[in-house]
């Protein structure tokens, strides 16, 4: 496995591997790798063969953070990280620093049709005054770069950040960029709880109650099983709901199209469900097609 940690070289190994037609597979991430992200990176060797190359970058945007959330806290232990990668027979690691990644930076304007699609989940998500689109926007941007970067023929993404996979689809089609994004599903703890690299700044008691996240998809799905319900009502039941778990505060639940991402005034089966969910500071996402 070779650890790749500037900009120059990793371009330059991409376009060799391009010009020897060899298909390149991507996993973007921002490390302390749990299962899930190690599913992404074995979805990736599965989409190139055994011929194929497998990246995984290793990069902790800083432009991704909103203010109150803590981007030095953020777990990180490459070592770790590395070993796990080793052990699942990945290519290169490509890991780089703040000073290249935005050297010389200018923001690029987003497109108007990414508004779109990330202005789910609405503006008062983020209790940092930042729109989801302004954090989404940043996330289209830096796997813009990575893509730009590592060249990938496809690029593997987990459908628990389900608005980040919708916004970089779009981004690609609207960019036109010669990736083929692959969304998979979301590993889960034996609990339930969505695998998530923010879990580790859970306590015990809100750990042991964070699993409310996966009741609530689960007693939504039942709730639409037999007849479809007005979101809502289905919102108004979710927040009781989660009174069920006294430390967990409710920040967001939506319904929408999982095609459109249109949010929807009629919850029924086949709806999107997003839900995020506060413990003391850390917000937890989760999702689900009911
Ligand atoms: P990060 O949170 O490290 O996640 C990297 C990838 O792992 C994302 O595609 C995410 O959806 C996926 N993932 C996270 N938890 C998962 C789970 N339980 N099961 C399956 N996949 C899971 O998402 C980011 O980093 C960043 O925004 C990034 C795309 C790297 C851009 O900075």
């Amino acid at each position: 496995m070779q650890i790749v940690s500037s900009i120059g070289a990793m371009q330059r190994l991409a376009r060799k591997w391009q010009r020897a037609g060899t298909r390149t597979g991507f996993v973007p991430t921002m490390g302390y790798l749990h299962a899930g992200h190690l599913s992404l990176a074995k979805r990736a060797r599965q989409a190139v063969g055994k011929n194929g190359k497998v990246v995984v970058s290793i990069y902790v945007n800083p432009t991704q953070f909103g203010p109150k959330e803590d981007l030095a806290k953020y777990p990180r232990d490459l070592k770790r990280d590395l070993k796990l990668l080793r052990g699942l027979k990945v290519d290169v690691v490509f890991t780089q620093s703040d000073a290249e990644m935005y050297s010389r930076w200018g923001e690029t304007p987003s497109s108007p049709k990414i508004k779109t699609a990330a202005s789910l989940g609405s503006t008062e998500s983020r209790p940092t005054g930042f729109s989801t689109f302004v954090v989404e926007g940043k996330v289209a941007t830096v796997v813009a770069k990575l893509f730009n970067i590592v060249l990938p023929e496809v690029a593997v993404f987990g459908q628990k950040d389900f608005q980040q996979a919708a916004v970089i689809k779009r981004m690609v089609a609207d960019l036109n960029f010669p990736v083929k994004i692959v969304i998979a599903p979301t590993l889960r703890e034996r609990d339930g709880l969505a695998m998530s690299s923010r879990n580790k700044y859970l306590d015990l008691e809100q750990r042991a109650q964070a699993v409310i996240l996966f009741h609530a998809l689960q007693a939504a799905q039942a709730a639409v099983k037999e007849k479809s319900a007005s979101a809502a009502r289905m919102k108004a039941d979710l927040k009781e709901f989660i009174t069920a778990a006294p430390l967990a505060r409710l920040d967001y639940a939506e319904f929408f199209d999982p095609e459109t991402l249109e949010p929807i005034q009629l919850v029924k089966r086949g709806t999107q469900m997003a839900l995020a969910v506060f413990f003391g500071k850390t917000r937890l996402i989760d999702n689900a097609q009911l």
